[in-house]
């Protein structure tokens, strides 16, 4: 095994500029650490926060950005049970998956399914989870009801529109340009809008018999979260996923009052970490999920290990559809 290896670190808050790619010593395993040979690694929209100091887990530089990744086991500990050199794994956590390796807990490990390559795999789980956690779990979406899902086009939101269409759900999403609606459509929307349609509540409204949307699936926040809450249903569910935008949209109370909707947070990562019941849930849902391909990621951007500036600023420009993958030198 090689005594150093390559990572990109963030050395500064500055944004995707102040990332290096820098060589590490490799250390040794503790108890219940597997090591892993990353293949690709998954960018993830808080990896772009982090590098800006403004995701809600703040650490200091230096810090190896990247919470999910795909590739082989080349070490476990004595006391790892469930795994061995060579096995191909997926793997998630709070850091450090944009590197040639990545020490984790075996917890945090799971067999890469058949169904998925190395790059789908490095880029499965977080969307995955997030869209099952919110829409199952969270939103109890029916066959027979309708979602908007803003932000479609993005990680989560693409995740989210293949998900819903999984469940049989009438989906709506919205993209910002043609593309990305194209994408939106062949990801399974059965309608397609553009977010800043001024009439965007009303034809929202139009696809659904005039009644709105069942469930909104909130990634993005702003001014289009209020423009979700005026198209949505009487005694519907609003999922409050994350915010994009940059804003933290403010709902106004006599509105949620009047029209009777209910708005659930959403903790894909932090729910199962409290609920160990949920925890089994929804790894053994996600694990069928995968194993079956259902959510299999569209990568719009493969970019290798030594161009992770330009990773995280298609992010930061909004470029990317579905998700951008970094791949390392041992790909395949
Ligand atoms: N609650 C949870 O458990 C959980 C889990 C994972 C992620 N998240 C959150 O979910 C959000 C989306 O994550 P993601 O990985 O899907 O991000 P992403 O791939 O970058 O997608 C975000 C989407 O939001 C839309 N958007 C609107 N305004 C934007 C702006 N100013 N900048 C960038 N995008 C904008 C874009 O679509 P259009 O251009 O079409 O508008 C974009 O496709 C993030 O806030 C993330 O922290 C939450």
């Amino acid at each position: 095994m090689t005594t150093s290896y390559l990572a990109a670190v963030c050395t500064d808050l500055t944004g995707p500029s102040s990332v290096e790619i820098l060589e590490q010593q490799t250390v040794p395993l503790r108890s219940g650490e597997v090591r892993i040979q990353i293949h690709a690694a998954g960018l993830n929209f808080p990896d772009l926060l982090m590098t800006q100091g403004k995701y809600q887990f703040r650490p200091d530089p230096p810090f190896v950005p990247g919470m999910e990744a795909a590739g082989e086991v080349i070490e476990v500990a004595p006391d790892v049970e469930s795994f061995r050199p060579g096995d191909r794994v997926m793997a998630g956590g709070k850091g450090g998956a944009l590197a040639e390796q990545w020490i984790v807990k075996e917890a945090a490990v799971s067999p890469l399914p058949a169904a998925l390559s190395f790059r789908e795999g490095a880029c499965w789980q977080t969307a995955a989870s997030t869209a099952w956690h919110a829409l199952v779990e969270r939103g109890h979406l029916q066959p027979a009801e309708s979602v908007l899902i803003l932000g479609a086009s993005g990680g989560v939101g693409m995740a989210a529109v293949k998900m819903a269409r999984h469940i049989g759900a009438t989906v709506i999403g919205t993209g910002s340009n043609e593309e990305k609606r194209d994408a939106i459509r062949q990801a399974g929307a059965d309608h397609v809008l553009d977010p800043a349609d001024k009439d965007l509540a009303a034809k929202i409204k139009a696809l659904t018999d005039g009644k709105g949307v069942d469930v909104v699936f909130d990634p993005v926040g702003g001014d289009l979260a209020l423009t979700g809450t005026r198209a949505i249903v009487w005694n519907g569910r609003y999922l409050i996923v994350g915010f994009a935008s940059g804003a933290i949209p403010s709902f106004p109370a006599n509105h949620v009052m009047i029209k009777t909707y209910s708005l659930i947070g959403v903790r894909a990562g932090e729910s199962p970490r409290r609920d160990p019941e949920l925890a089994r849930r929804q790894s053994a849902a996600l694990r069928e999920l995968a194993a079956a391909g259902v959510m299999q990621p569209y990568i719009s951007h493969s970019i290798p290990l030594n161009e992770t500036i330009k990773a995280l600023t298609v992010l930061e420009q909004r470029k990317a559809i579905g998700r951008v993958v970094i791949e390392m030198k041992t790909s395949s």
